[in-house]
C-alpha cells in the first residue's frame, strides 16, 4: 500500500486499480427518520467513520441529544456494517463549556459545529458574534477539542461570492488570534484565501474539501439554466478558486482532508420558489475525488487526503481495512427513492470515469 512508491515504478496513467486505507468522511449531513435510513448506506459503503453534522430540527446542542442521535444512526446501519458515526455539538449562544466538556470527555461528541446565526439550513440557532461564545472557545482550546467552522459572513449586504474571505478576514482572523491554541476546521473550504489561512495555521489548522467544489465553479450553477442541484453554501467560487482547492487537496499537505458536505434535500425543496441549499453527493463521493486525483496526476496522494490526514488532525487511528477503486466506466443513477420523493445524486445519470470495488480486512 506504499502508493507513492508504487506510481514512481509504474506512471499513474498504467494504474487501472488503486487499494487505500478505508478512507472517512469528516463532514457530512445524515438527517433522521426516513431520510437517514435512505442516505446512510452511501455513507457506510464508502466510509469507515464520518463526522456527523448537527443542524436538525432541533439541533442537537446536548450530549442527551447526540448519544440518541448516535444510536439511531447505529440502529439503521446496513447489515454486517461497523460503520462509526462521530457526533458533534451545535455551537449556540446558550451552549455551556460544562455540557461541551462532558460530552468531549464522555466520548460522545468529537468537536463543536460554529454556525453564524443564518449561513445556511438549520442555522437559525447559531451564533450572533463570536465573542458571546468565547469562554466555551477556551475551554475547547484547554481540553484540545476542535472547532468546526462554517466560514461565512452572514450580513446581506456582504457579497454571496465573497462571504467566505469576508468571515477569514473580519472575524476568523481574530478568532485565531485570541484563542492561540484552538483547533479549527474551516469546513468545505471554497476559496484562495482560505486555502492560504489554513496553510498559515496548519500546525493547529485544517480544511476540509469538498468533491462538488473540486469540480463546479460558480458558472457551472447556471450551465444552460439554474440548476438547483448544484446549489449550496458556500457556493461554488470562480475558477481561479476551484483550481486552488484542488491543488491543496491533491497537495499531500496534512492540513488538507475529505469532507463531502453530502447535504439531501427532497425535490421538492430544491425545485421550489427559494431553493433550499446542499448537494447530495454522498453516492459518488469517492469516485469523484478518485476522478479529480487522476486529472491531477496525483493518485499517489489519494490515500492521504481520504484515509490520513482526518485521523491524524483529530488524534484517531487511521482504519486497516482497505478499499479498492477502478478505472473503469460506471454510469450512476439519477436520484434515491426516500419515501414518495426523491433526492437528485451529485452527478446522477453521469458515466463516471472511477468506480467503487471490494473493501477487504
Ligand atoms: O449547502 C449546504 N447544505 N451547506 C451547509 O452548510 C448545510 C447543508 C445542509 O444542511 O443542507
Ligand atoms: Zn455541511
Amino acid at each position: 500500500m506504499n502508493t507513492e512508491k508504487m506510481f514512481g515504478q509504474l506512471g499513474a496513467s498504467a494504474v487501472t486499480t488503486l487499494t487505500i486505507r478505508r478512507p472517512d468522511d469528516w463532514h457530512v449531513h445524515l438527517r433522521d427518520g426516513d431520510m437517514m435510513k435512505a442516505v446512510l448506506p452511501f455513507t457506510t459503503s464508502q466510509f469507515a467513520r464520518a463526522v456527523v453534522m448537527p443542524n436538525l430540527t432541533p439541533p442537537i446542542t446536548t450530549v442527551a441529544a447526540a448519544r440518541a442521535y448516535r444510536d439511531r444512526i447505529l440502529a439503521a446501519r446496513p447489515e454486517g456494517s461497523d460503520f462509526t458515526p462521530l457526533m458533534t455539538c451545535y455551537l449556540t449562544e446558550e451552549t455551556s463549556a460544562d455540557e461541551v466538556e462532558t460530552g468531549f470527555q464522555e466520548g460522545v461528541w468529537v468537536a463543536c459545529k460554529l454556525y453564524p446565526v443564518g449561513a445556511t439550513t438549520n442555522s437559525s440557532h447559531g451564533v450572533t458574534d463570536l465573542a458571546r461564545i468565547g469562554p466555551v472557545l477556551e475551554r475547547m482550546e484547554r481540553i484540545g477539542m476542535p472547532v468546526l467552522i462554517h466560514g461565512e459572513a452572514t450580513d446581506p449586504a456582504v457579497d454571496i461570492f465573497d462571504r467566505e474571505s469576508f468571515f477569514i478576514e473580519n472575524s476568523l482572523q481574530r478568532l485565531i488570534k485570541r484563542h492561540q491554541g484552538l483547533k479549527i476546521v474551516l469546513e468545505h473550504v471554497t476559496t484562495v484565501e482560505g486555502v492560504a489561512i489554513v496553510r498559515e495555521n496548519a500546525t493547529r489548522m485544517a480544511a476540509t474539501i469538498t468533491p462538488h467544489h473540486l469540480v463546479l465553479n460558480r458558472t457551472s450553477l447556471f450551465q444552460g439554466g439554474l440548476r438547483p442541484n448544484f446549489y449550496c453554501l458556500p457556493v461554488a467560487k470562480r475558477e481561479h478558486h476551484r483550481q486552488a482547492l484542488r491543488r491543496a487537496a491533491v497537495s499531500g499537505e496534512p492540513c488538507f482532508f475529505l469532507g463531502t458536505d453530502s447535504a439531501p434535500h427532497l425535490r421538492e425543496a430544491k425545485q421550489a420558489e427559494c431553493c433550499s441549499a446542499g448537494i447530495f453527493c454522498g453516492p459518488t463521493a469517492l469516485q469523484t475525488y478518485a476522478q479529480v486525483f487522476d486529472e491531477e496526476d496525483s493518485l499517489c496522494r489519494l490515500e492521504s487526503f481520504a484515509s490520513c490526514n482526518g485521523p491524524s488532525f483529530y488524534g484517531l487511528p487511521v482504519n486497516h481495512d482497505t478499499i479498492t477503486l477502478h478505472r473503469r466506466r460506471d454510469l450512476s443513477d439519477r436520484s434515491l427513492q426516500v419515501g414518495r420523493s426523491e433526492v437528485a445524486k451529485f452527478r446522477g445519470g453521469e458515466w463516471l470515469a472511477w468506480s467503487i470495488g471490494e473493501v477487504s480486512e
